[in-house]
């Protein structure tokens, strides 16, 4: 992957920082986003380069390809990453707690995949798109409706571009992340009676690590997964496959 221009995007910490190593230690230039200003130095550490954005906003993403490309080069593998959570009663949840997930999420998500990959086109590189799903895209927990939502339509985005794009050589996948030990599962590592009910439902019975998703995201952007396109791979320790137990 030497020759590859790879944007991460929520690459300060947790799963977008592993996804960036992973890359980097295929050989990829990393090139990190995110709202925290600690991903410059991350993407020092790493030999890439850092650029804060707000991936809800889409004055912002359509500048960071700008930039990117004037300073770094064209991006030939891109993982959208960056995610919320906002977590409310189903009947109190507001419209804007709704939209502004939605807006990360999945508008984020639409918009670079497509920025991304009109350069691709007009370039000929035959890129990898991988987006951060969740199994939120096919189980559900109440309090987090825009969560849910989102994740079910990134895996639906994942879908439609991996169509629309596949006459040019472009592959779109998602990984679909069950229980991850990163600060988005802080609230449930902080109360043991979470942690348990969580782990209850997870055949593997601990939480995976952010490099268990690094490490399938690189594969999906490589060479290796070059028949793979428009599937979500779900790295959860067996938390789909579980009815219940008697
Ligand atoms: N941790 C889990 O259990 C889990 C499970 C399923 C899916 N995921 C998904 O994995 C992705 C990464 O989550 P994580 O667990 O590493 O969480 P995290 O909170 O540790 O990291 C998320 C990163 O995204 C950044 N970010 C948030 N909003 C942003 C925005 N608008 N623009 C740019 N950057 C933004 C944050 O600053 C942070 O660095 C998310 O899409 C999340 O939904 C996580």
């Amino acid at each position: 992957m030497t020759d590859r221009i790879a944007l991460i995007t929520g690459a300060a910490q947790g799963i977008g920082l592993a996804c960036a190593e992973a890359l980097a230690e295929d050989g990829c230039r990393v090139v990190l986003a995110d709202l925290k200003e600690s991903v410059t130095e991350e993407a020092a550490r790493l030999g890439g380069h850092g650029y804060v954005c707000d991936m809800g906003d889409p004055a912002q993403i359509a500048d960071l390809f700008d930039r990117i490309e004037a300073e770094v080069g064209p991006v030939s593998v891109l993982v959208n990453n960056a995610g919320i959570a906002i977590g409310a009663d189903f009947l109190e949840m507001s419209e804007a707690q709704f939209r502004k997930v939605l807006d990360v999420n999945l508008v984020g998500v639409f918009l670079a995949t497509q920025r991304a990959a009109r350069t691709m086109v007009a370039q000929g590189i035959e890129g990898a798109i991988v987006n951060m799903s969740s199994i939120n895209a096919q189980v559900a927990i109440p309090q987090i409706a825009g969560y849910c939502a989102s994740k079910g339509g990134v895996m639906q985005l994942t879908k439609v571009a991996s169509l629309a794009l596949a006459p040019h050589n472009i592959r779109v996948n998602a990984v679909g992340p069950g229980s991850i030990d990163t600060e988005m599962m802080a609230s449930v590592n902080a109360d043991p009676a979470a942690f348990d009910r969580a782990m209850s439902r997870t055949p593997l019975k601990r939480p995976g690590t952010a490099r268990e998703i690094g490490d399938v995201v690189a594969f999906l952007a490589s060479p290796k997964a070059s028949y793979v396109t428009g599937e979500t791979i779900y790295v959860d320790g067996g938390r789909l496959a579980l009815n219940y137990t008697v």
